[in-house]
């Protein structure tokens, strides 16, 4: 029998050194609740990146899946299947937009979403032949692909791999006049932004800031992208981040809990005017829209709508934001507490014995509660979706436990 070490070690030998996880090893997971190799249960406040909002091994989407690859599973986009139709007009009707096109993980969605932009730049607006630019925000994090990196402006992803992606242009996040200022420039194409910063650290804006985003791309024929791959389906509290200030993107990037964590599928959003820029043999993907991914996909927005967790996340977030900030009260340790929804994030000081966010996950770990730091002393904590109040408060109890210790 391995254990959990021996699982460790594997990884550690034959596995590449790109990630450098909390060490314990998940064997099985079910709603908010994972164990690990020796049956010890903990719970998972990080739902993989927002990738899980639906719950762990949700049974609904599970059915839907083995339905569908007992049947067929992969035709290539070669072909017609019976599937991929019927989830393209699910998903339109559902978010309100002309098109869909599917591609697999967030990163291939935020990359359609460059192209698309480019592609009605220069075919739509008319942007002289490549002259075209796209605008980012700082911190932004979209993925791990060369053109992802190239407008990232975190060291750790992008020092090593020039060179990088010409035609990006960054400004600083939540500053409107710097928005304003750019968008004088006439080749700009697009604004590619996040509602609220997931990888950053859950950097949530100023009330209105989307808003008048929004106002601004529209005065100069600029399209706004929303890369709602984190934010999305359900997990700031609506069904879109971008709901919240009643903002319609001129394209939405969709990924993570578009499948419940059951596999890479994301889905690029728009009107006519921008999707049908692209033509047959101009972009695609071998996975992109097969009918597996789809069932899945439509099994995964059904569980969203049926069980109500966008209200869900609503309301227990503001619950753990309200009882989190008593415990920042408590504990001077923790110097901040934000989100929305069930996106939240606390700020912690070292403690004075020199221990940080990573040694406060560990012992969080210890408790039975999973999360992990992210950008140094801030720890993010974003549950599944189904989490309740009882399990909410159950969770403040062992985040109270590793305070005490910490101090
Ligand atoms: C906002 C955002 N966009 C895109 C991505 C990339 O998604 P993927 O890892 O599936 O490529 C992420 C991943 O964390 C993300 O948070």
């Amino acid at each position: 029998m391995m254990n959990s070490q021996d699982y460790m070690q594997l990884e550690d030998r034959y596995g590449a050194h790109n990630y450098h996880p909390i060490d314990v090893v998940i064997d099985k997971g079910e709603g908010v609740w994972v164990w690990d190799v020796e049956g010890r249960k903990y719970m998972d406040f990080l739902s993989a990146y927002s990738a899980v909002n639906q719950g762990h091994c949700h049974p609904r989407i599970t059915k839907a899946m083995i339905e569908q690859a007992e049947k067929l599973t992969l035709t290539s986009r070669a072909f017609y299947n019976s599937v991929l139709g019927v989830y393209e007009k699910y998903i339109t009707e559902l978010f309100g937009y002309d098109k869909v096109l599917p591609m697999n993980t967030g990163v291939e969605g935020g990359e359609t979403a460059v192209k698309l932009a480019r592609k009605w730049a220069y075919t739509v607006k008319k942007i002289p032949q490549y002259k075209a630019k796209i605008v980012f925000a700082e911190g932004n994090f979209w993925g791990r692909t060369l053109a992802a990196i190239s407008s990232s402006t975190d060291p750790t992803c992008k020092d090593g791999f020039g060179p990088y992606m010409p035609g990006f242009v960054v400004i600083p996040y939540n500053d409107l006049n710097a928005l304003e200022l750019i968008l004088e420039d006439p080749t700009i194409a697009a604004f590619m932004v996040e509602p609220i910063q997931g990888e950053a650290g859950v950097i949530v804006p100023d009330d209105g800031y989307l808003k008048e985003v929004y106002n601004l791309c529209k005065a100069k024929n600029v399209l706004l992208i929303c890369d709602e791959v984190q934010t999305g389906l359900g997990r700031t509290g609506k069904m879109l981040a971008s709901d919240h200030e009643g903002v319609k993107p001129d394209i939405v990037i969709l990924g993570k809990a578009l499948s419940g964590g059951f596999m890479p599928v994301s889905a690029v959003l728009a009107r006519d005017e921008i999707m049908l820029t692209i033509h047959p043999g101009e972009h695609g993907s071998t996975f992109g829209g097969n009918p597996l991914a789809c069932q899945v996909a439509m099994a995964a927005l059904d569980v969203i709508q049926e069980e109500k967790l966008p209200e869900n996340a609503e309301s227990m977030g503001k619950l753990f934001r309200d009882e989190m900030q008593k415990l920042a009260d408590k504990y001077p340790v923790v110097t901040t507490v934000r989100g929305k929804g069930l996106l939240n994030a606390i700020v912690i000081k070292p403690a004075k014995s020199g221990k940080t966010a990573w040694e406060f996950c560990l012992e969080m770990k210890e408790h039975g509660l999973l999360a992990k730091p992210t950008h140094g002393d801030i720890i993010r904590f974003a549950p599944p979706l189904v989490i309740n109040e009882e399990e909410i408060y159950w969770a403040l109890d062992k985040i109270e436990k590793t305070l005490k210790d910490f101090e």
